[in-house]
């Protein structure tokens, strides 16, 4: 089975075996992905029952029906976390994700946020976590970040909340032309924000960061 590079790059943080909640599953490609080629046990879970409706067709079209337990929830709300459940929660924005760990705390996250990653990494990581890996991938003309958060406790600076601890120190070709991107699109923005506007000094400052990130 083929799988997006975005999703493909998810499965590649969850080991054989263990059991994976797919938070806001969707087409359920994730969970058919791994249940098939990684022998994880998923569970299939979306908010709206429409989703899940398509869900149940997709899952079926592969016989996987008894593998793949579907669940209805906002979020994790329905769902019994065991320790060592890995919880992916992908395609959404960040605002959304905060809503579905606003109460249980799973000890394994997988995320990959559509936005504001500087707020997802502080928020996460307030509630207790650290991050553990992360990477950028690109498909389709987009760069997509992938954080791989554990339960722990770690002092992180503001550039890590911005640019990631791990991801910032990572000299892959697709991590650097990442930040490259970041830079450019920074740069633009910069240019259009008048000099007096409280908000130039804080994108002044990031392209100092970005700057440094690509010279190291
Ligand atoms: C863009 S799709 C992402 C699908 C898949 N996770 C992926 O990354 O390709 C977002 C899905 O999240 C679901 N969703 C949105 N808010 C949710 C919530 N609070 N709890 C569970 N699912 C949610 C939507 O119904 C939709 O199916």
């Amino acid at each position: 089975m083929i799988l997006s590079k975005r999703l493909k790059a998810i499965t590649e943080y969850i080991e054989e075996g263990v059991r994976v909640i797919d938070v806001g599953c969707d087409h359920a490609l994730l969970d058919i992905y791994l249940t098939l080629e990684k022998k994880n046990k998923c569970i299939a879970s979306d908010i709206n029952l429409n989703v899940l409706a398509k869900t149940k067709e997709m899952i079926s079209s592969y016989g996987l029906e008894k593998e793949i337990e579907i669940v209805q929830s906002d979020g994790i709300d329905n769902i019994e976390i065991e320790k060592d459940d890995i919880v992916v929660i992908a395609g959404m924005g960040t605002s959304t994700i905060l809503h579905i760990l606003r109460e249980k705390k799973p000890n394994n996250l997988i995320i990959q946020s559509n936005n504001d990653l500087d707020i997802l990494r502080r928020k996460v990581i307030e509630k207790g976590y650290i991050i553990e890996d992360e990477k950028a991938v690109f498909e389709k003309g987009i760069y997509y970040v992938i954080i791989k958060f554990c339960k722990g406790n770690q002092e992180y600076l503001e550039e890590d909340y911005l640019f990631g601890p791990i991801l910032r120190e990572k000299k892959e070709e697709e991590m650097v032309s990442y930040f490259k991107e970041l830079l450019l699109s920074k740069e633009k923005i910069v240019k259009q924000i008048p000099d007096n506007h409280k908000e130039k000094k804080r994108f002044i400052n990031e392209i100092k960061m970005l700057k440094e990130i690509l010279k190291s």
